[in-house]
């Protein structure tokens, strides 16, 4: 049966990097019987300018109906100053809240031939294979109450609320330990349970479950030691569990590891694997509309998407492979350039990862 799949462009980059995604899957229905059918609409900024708001309702009936969504990335410039309620970010949250997408996927993982673009020595990054599992519909970033308050002395206060229920933290941890278990059976979890008490809670309900996955060695870390150990000796970890914004920033120093952050994928998936598809990171503001993005994120997203809600995990290796081919002939976005290596646009590279299926 066709399944459907909602294409949310966004700003910045987002339409350029969607638009490569979107050209490998048109190539795989073509010669691979991929059976998908996919309609694009307005998410961000993009869609305040037209209706107001970062998502429209219709909009989001459309993401419940789909069977995937694939997203570009929200934000920009023009709409940092709007109130914060109809940010394009808030178009994003919206979507991971209303679909449940509580458990994101980021693997950090190292393509050999790009040992040397990252800016750590090779012989750190070699042989890299991270998955961050990250909390994404709980703590800080929806916690309540939160806002910006006047206090009576007539100083402004802003506030945020860090919880987490134990429902919540149960479910990403049965997540990440049966990630563990298909991989390298090794699972880190990171807190600041010396300081908050919600992450002390946090460990306890990781050390409760853990007797469940005896095969799981487990260890707990503080998040300031997480930081600076994903640069130190990175091989060490295997899957790391986290809340919502330690995981993103976690994350975004895992992208270097691999050369760029135009390298990191993602996939937010609900409990029953329906999901949504972006790349890890952002609109990127200051190369847009210059056709110089790193789309391989984006079409890694896609390979995610086959593998995780389409049940096409061939199609998502054959992506995989093609990005490897790709690499091997040389061919390098700005981002992960280096001596030797033909500089291509982000479009270029969308082609030949096409040619190379
Ligand atoms: P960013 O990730 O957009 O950019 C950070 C840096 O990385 C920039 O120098 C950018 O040029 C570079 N970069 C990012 N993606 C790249 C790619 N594919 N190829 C080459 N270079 C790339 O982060 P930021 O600048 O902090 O945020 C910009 C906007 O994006 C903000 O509005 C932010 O809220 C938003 N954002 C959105 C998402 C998302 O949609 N999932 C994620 C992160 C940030
Ligand atoms: C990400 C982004 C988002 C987040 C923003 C844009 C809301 O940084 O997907 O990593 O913080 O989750
Ligand atoms: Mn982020």
């Amino acid at each position: 049966m066709t399944k459907n799949v909602l294409i949310l462009p966004g700003d910045g980059i987002g339409p350029e990097i969607t638009a490569e995604a979107v050209k490998v899957l048109n190539k795989l229905v073509e010669t691979d019987g991929l059976d998908i059918a996919m309609e694009e609409d307005l998410v961000g900024g993009a869609a305040y300018d037209v209706h107001g708001v970062p998502l429209a309702d219709e909009t989001m009936q459309k993401a419940h109906d789909a069977d995937a969504v694939l997203l570009g990335a929200v934000g920009g410039y023009k709409w940092e100053s709007l109130d914060i309620s109809v940010r394009p970010e808030k178009g994003l949250l919206r979507l991971r809240k209303e679909m449940e997408l509580f458990a994101n996927l980021r693997p950090a993982m190292l393509f050999p031939q790009l040992a040397s673009a990252s800016t750590l020595k090779p012989e750190i990054v070699a042989g890299l294979d991270i998955l961050i599992v990250r909390e994404l519909t709980g703590g800080i970033y929806f916690g309540q109450p939160r806002g910006i308050r006047t206090l009576e002395n007539g100083e402004r206060q802003g506030y945020n609320t860090y919880v987490y229920s134990e429902s919540e933290v149960k479910r990403i941890a049965h997540v990440a330990f049966q990630a563990a278990m298909k991989r390298g059976k090794k699972l880190t979890s990171v807190d600041k349970a010396n300081v908050l008490e919600v992450t002390e809670m946090w460990r306890e309900i990781i050390d409760e479950i853990a007797p469940e996955y005896p095969e799981v060695e487990v260890n707990h870390m503080y998040v300031d030691n997480a930081a600076m150990q994903l640069v130190l000796n990175p091989k060490q970890f295997d899957v790391m569990v986290t809340g919502n914004m330690f995981g993103d920033i976690l994350s975004d120093e895992a992208s270097m590891l691999t050369g760029s952050i135009g390298m990191l994928a993602s996939a937010s998936l609900d409990k029953n694997n329906k999901g949504m598809y972006e790349p890890s990171h952002g609109s990127a503001p200051d190369i847009a509309g210059q056709n110089k993005a790193n789309p391989l994120a984006t079409i890694m997203s896609a390979a995610m998407m086959l593998r995780y809600t389409l049940g096409r995990e061939d199609l998502a290796v054959k992506i995989e492979d093609a990005i490897s081919k790709v690499l091997d002939q040389g061919l390098r976005t700005g981002d992960i350039m280096e001596d030797g290596m033909t500089q291509v646009t982000c479009s270029e590279m969308g082609d030949a990862v096409v040619a190379a299926l």
